[in-house]
């Protein structure tokens, strides 16, 4: 087993697991100081580019915005989304998390999904390649609002059984979003692996944000989402400082000329 994802394991029941999102090297380079995963999620087709879905994210778009952040990741475990309809049966599964890998030297990819997605995942796993988990609300399927999972006793068990199927196949890690405090709970105390959860409560043995989230760059009101600094604050700072200087003409001065 990759020695990273071993580490990660051997936090379970022991102390948090950090999970940041990255979409570049420069955010990685930072992130990689505290997190122990760092996540090129499918979230950038939001985030970046102003999609209404992450369905209409592309392989490309992960793959390069992947070869950036491996520039910045030294040493979390590298973790690439695979977008929607990349892994729509085992053979195009493995090709392209194969040249996901290949191109991007990433450690592990993401898939989105339980019992319907199986065969994909076990055949990952066969061939050696390392999958997270992600049950709950999964942004590639979603119909709709964001709203959480696992509240009503048949999503429940459902959410239970997919976790229990997907920690039976070999995933290392499995992502619970948007899943009711009561759930999350009892997923994570029934899995040998760890969860990580993003919505879904203290109880998991994890968390995850969308970086851009987090910093305050992206306006968003989703209910889980904490601001833990106003980023576009100091964003302005800067700006603000350089169109004042330009303008009166103090930058450059000769220390910054040639
Ligand atoms: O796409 C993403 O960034 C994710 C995380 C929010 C879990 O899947």
């Amino acid at each position: 087993m990759n020695k990273k994802i071993k580490k990660i394991f051997s936090k379970k029941n022991k102390s948090k697991i950090i999970c940041l999102t990255s979409y570049s090297k420069n955010i990685a380079e930072e992130a990689d100081k505290y997190a122990d995963i760092i996540l090129v999620g499918d979230s950038l087709g939001s985030v970046l580019y102003n999609h209404n879905t992450t369905r209409k994210v592309t392989l490309t778009n992960m793959i390069e915005h992947s070869k950036s952040v491996r520039l910045g990741v030294k040493k979390s475990l590298m973790v690439v989304d695979m977008p929607y309809n990349s892994y729509k049966s085992k053979n195009l599964a493995l090709k392209n998390a194969k040249k996901i890998i290949k191109e991007t030297k990433c450690d592990a990819v993401k898939l989105e999904g339980g019992k319907n997605i199986l065969e994909q995942v076990k055949f990952l796993i066969k061939n050696k390649i390392p999958v997270m988990g992600h049950l709950g609300l999964l942004p590639q399927t979603n119909k709709g609002k964001f709203k959480s999972k696992g509240r009503t006793s048949k999503e429940k068990k459902k959410i239970l059984s997919d976790s229990i199927l997907l920690q039976n196949s070999g995933v290392f890690s499995i992502v619970l979003e948007c899943v009711k405090t009561s759930t999350a709970m009892q997923i994570t105390k029934a899995l040998k692996i760890p969860t990580i959860g993003i919505g879904s409560s203290v109880h998991c043995d994890g968390q995850v944000l969308v970086t851009d989230d987090l910093v305050g760059l992206n306006n968003t009101k989703i209910r889980f989402v904490k601001k833990f600094i106003n980023m576009k604050k100091y964003l302005n700072l800067g700006f603000k400082k350089f169109t004042s200087e330009v303008k009166s003409k103090k930058y450059p001065s000769k220390k910054y000329s040639y």
